[in-house]
């Protein structure tokens, strides 16, 4: 394993090509592109990485893999009145298909979608509480209680956030909404400011790598048939646009971030980041998304099949 990490590390290196990173966010704009990290956690307790697997970086939608599994657990298969199970095949940020729907985004990883997860979670508690719960339920994922909200990515994307306060209002305005829109976007915004670098994040995934079952404790986080059916989300929405070009590429659930991000999920095998903060034109890491496609190559750790 290790000399695979270190190959692609190694070839990714020589990638002249690394793509752009995220502007809109303009502190994400200040993060060099020239940085490339992974990690592969393995339900044995073994970690390896290659790179600069301990630089935190914004995990950005990456962190709606884990308030849907809170959502999940709060609130149960209720969600679903919420936000839809299908891909969108449109842009992460797209506003078009909320209108065709009256306001129900088609899955919890779109902005939307994970705005609206944001409104569920907001339901009874602050958005202080809200956030508090997230982050503990990914300290404890990850076992690693330094994991915080980088403020200032948060304070930038309040700042530029013109695009999800429409989609908020937008679903707002058919009534969907338990909560004042401005704590629904501040909590979104906030989730989504979270930093981690890829050993905690790939240690973090792994419950999804393993039935469900945090290996290191030996506990249950989510039933094996709920793990089951967030990877199927991560794979068929965790890309937005992109996620046929993912499934087709790499053959792994997988969900990413425009931090530069990735969590890739090997089920029964590993849970894998990547770290690399240029991105694709859909808003994807491009070499995060080579990187994979190298790893699901090398170990033959496709979903479907060698
Ligand atoms: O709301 C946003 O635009 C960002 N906080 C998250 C978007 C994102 O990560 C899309 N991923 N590729």
């Amino acid at each position: 394993m290790q000399t695979i990490l270190d190959e692609i590390a190694q070839q990714m290196a020589q990638t002249l090509d690394k793509g752009e990173v995220a502007t809109y966010i303009p502190q994400l704009a200040q993060v060099d592109p020239n940085q490339f990290a992974i990690s592969v956690a393995l339900p044995s307790g073994e970690m390896f990485s290659a790179g600069c697997a301990d630089k935190h970086f914004s995990i950005q939608s990456i962190s709606k893999v884990f308030t849907l599994t809170v959502a999940l657990g709060r609130l149960g298969e209720s969600i679903w009145s919420r936000v839809g199970k299908e891909p969108s095949g449109d842009p992460f940020n797209s506003i078009v298909q909320l209108e065709h729907e009256q306001g129900k985004p088609c899955n919890p990883f779109i902005n939307a979608g994970a705005i609206a997860i944001a409104d569920l979670l907001l339901q009874g508690h602050q958005p202080k509480e809200t956030l508090a719960e997230i982050i503990q339920f990914i300290r404890f994922l990850a076992d690693d209680d330094s994991i915080a909200i980088d403020e200032k990515v948060a304070r930038s994307e309040i700042e530029t956030g013109a695009r999800n306060a429409s989609l908020a209002y937008f679903m707002a305005s058919f009534g969907h909404f338990q909560n004042p829109v401005d704590a629904v976007l501040g909590t979104y915004f906030h989730h989504c400011s979270i930093a981690m670098n890829t050993q905690q994040l790939s240690r973090a995934g792994l419950f999804l790598a393993n039935n469900g079952i945090n290996p290191a404790s030996g506990y249950p986080i989510v039933s094996a048939e709920r793990a089951k059916r967030i990877n199927s989300l991560m794979l068929l929405c965790g890309h937005y646009d992109g996620s046929g070009e993912f499934a087709f590429r790499v053959g792994l659930p997988g969900k990413s971030g425009v931090g530069g991000g990735i969590l890739a999920i090997a089920p029964g095998k590993a849970s894998i980041a990547v770290w690399s903060p240029g991105l694709d034109v859909i808003g994807n890491s491009k070499l995060g998304t080579q990187a994979l496609e190298l790893f699901a190559a090398k170990t033959g750790w496709s979903v479907f099949g060698e």
